[in-house]
């Protein structure tokens, strides 16, 4: 059985028909060619690479049905950078390597940026607490720490 559904993903409005069962995260990477969301738990919810913006709000696209997301908006890792320009998480990430594989990195990214709308200025602690459901098996951590403590500098820059 399908549904049509309409969503908002990185701004564009798409109109898709989707089967009842479909997840946000096969919508995203197998419909919509947005591969840039990961997914390596196979649907349990514990890895975070497959987080996404649900209205601004970080979530995890393994766990929730596309038909939930009618009428919503989304925002996915490929539309962070905009003109060109790498957003500031991104250019952090690259600067201070925050990442090796790659493969949790998109998920952090977007975990990172609902984080730091909320807390700009964060403490190191803070944004250890914030990374618990994204899980990187290379990098220990310390270079993404690093990494959103640069970020959260650099936006609070561009705000004042
Ligand atoms: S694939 Fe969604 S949390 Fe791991
Ligand atoms: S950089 Fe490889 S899993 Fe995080």
């Amino acid at each position: 059985m399908k549904k049509q559904i309409t969503v908002t993903v990185n701004g564009t409005r798409h109109q898709v028909e989707v089967p009842h069962r479909l997840l946000l995260v096969d919508l995203l990477r197998d419909e919509l060619k947005l591969t840039g969301t990961h997914q390596a738990c196979t649907f349990e919810g514990v890895c975070g690479a497959c987080t996404v913006l649900l209205n601004k709000e970080a979530i995890k696209s393994c766990m929730i049905l596309a038909v939930q997301v009618d009428g919503q908006d989304i925002t996915t890792v490929e539309g962070l950078a905009s003109d060109g320009e790498l957003h500031p998480l991104q250019q952090a990430f690259k600067e201070h390597h925050g990442l090796q594989c790659g493969f949790c990195t998109s998920g952090m990214l977007m975990n990172a940026t609902e984080f730091l709308q909320k807390n700009p200025d964060p403490t190191e602690q803070e944004i250890r607490s914030a990374l618990i459901g994204n899980i990187c098996r290379c990098t220990g951590y310390q270079n993404i720490v690093i990494a959103i403590k640069a970020a959260a500098k650099q936006l609070r820059t561009q705000t004042d």
